[in-house]
């Protein structure tokens, strides 16, 4: 399991935190992942100016995109 936390304060949101949301949850639904990838956001992790953040447990990956979350996502998915 693990858990993703997209951070939708606005700095993040303006850079499309919304976005990455509903590409990780269509991504979750398509591979039946539900059991093993948490989703849940956070607000203002006081690096804006590095969005979107995104918190893969513990750890705090910065410059997320559409174009990128997916390719970050399955270098820590830990599924066979
Ligand atoms: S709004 Fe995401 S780090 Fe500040």
């Amino acid at each position: 399991m693990i858990t993703i936390t997209v951070c939708i304060g606005s700095g993040c949101h303006v850079k499309g935190s919304r976005t990455i949301i509903s590409i990780l949850k269509d991504y979750r639904e398509k591979h039946d992942l539900e059991m093993e990838i948490a989703l849940k956001a956070c607000f203002c992790q006081n690096r804006c100016t590095e969005g979107v953040v995104v918190k893969f447990d513990e750890e705090i990956v910065t410059g997320v995109s559409k174009d990128n979350v997916i390719e970050i996502l399955e270098e820590r998915l830990d599924i066979d």
